[in-house]
């Protein structure tokens, strides 16, 4: 088996994070870096953007989202997702992932022909890039979750971090030591869900 595909094998989603990280802030961001620059995009358009924010910027992200949540979920439900918030606030940091559109307009203008599916293929970088970030952090001994507030969030955190109108903010990824492993996952039959022809 190969390093990549026993990585690709081990991440999984992990809830109980806790802010220590097992590599240096200038790591995680060559992760990301790294991440952003090689994940394939439609025509090479290169439409994916991410910000990482660590220290006070991810707990404002998590207080940010809290505090928007707390004004549509009905009081009665509001704690169950607040402790949510609060157990993605404890971990270390936060990528989060954007598609520029002015990129994507752009195509949709230069190929008319393919105009229906720029958008569909922006979303399909966006989710290899967080793959690639997921894998590559859980590697590195981190674990992380991906997180959709968007597009509750989406002012506020422009607001806050002064990202162009034009990046829209496709998913948030909070990652932190594992504090727990994640429980069993169940699996359809492969044989199912792949078919060989030879
Ligand atoms: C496209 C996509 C969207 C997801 N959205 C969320 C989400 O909004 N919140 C969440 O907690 N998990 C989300 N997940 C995580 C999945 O629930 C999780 O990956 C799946 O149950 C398999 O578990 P594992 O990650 O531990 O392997 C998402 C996963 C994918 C691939």
């Amino acid at each position: 088996m190969s390093a990549f595909l026993e990585a690709v094998k081990k991440r999984r989603s992990y809830y109980n994070i806790s802010r220590t990280s097992t590599l240096p802030d200038d790591k995680i961001a060559e992760i990301v870096k790294d991440a952003v620059k090689y994940t394939p995009s439609s025509f090479n358009c290169q439409s994916s953007r991410a910000v990482l924010l660590l220290g006070s910027h991810h707990d404002k992200l998590w207080s940010i989202t809290t505090e928007t949540l707390r004004k549509i979920v009905p009081a009665d439900n509001f704690a169950s997702t607040e402790q949510k918030m609060k157990a993605f606030g404890a971990g270390y940091g936060t990528v989060l992932f954007f598609e520029d559109q002015t990129v994507v307009e752009k195509l949709m203008t230069d190929f008319a022909l393919y105009k229906d599916n720029f958008p569909v293929w922006s979303e399909q970088t966006s989710g290899m890039l967080q793959l690639v970030v997921w894998t590559a952090l859980t590697e590195a001994g981190l674990g992380a979750t991906l997180q959709h507030y968007n597009p509750l969030i989406d002012n506020e955190v422009k607001a806050t971090w002064k990202i162009p109108d034009s990046w829209k903010l496709t998913a948030q990824m909070p990652f932190g030591k594992p504090e727990a492993e994640p429980g069993e996952k169940a699996f359809q039959p492969i044989e199912e869900r792949v078919k060989i022809h030879k």
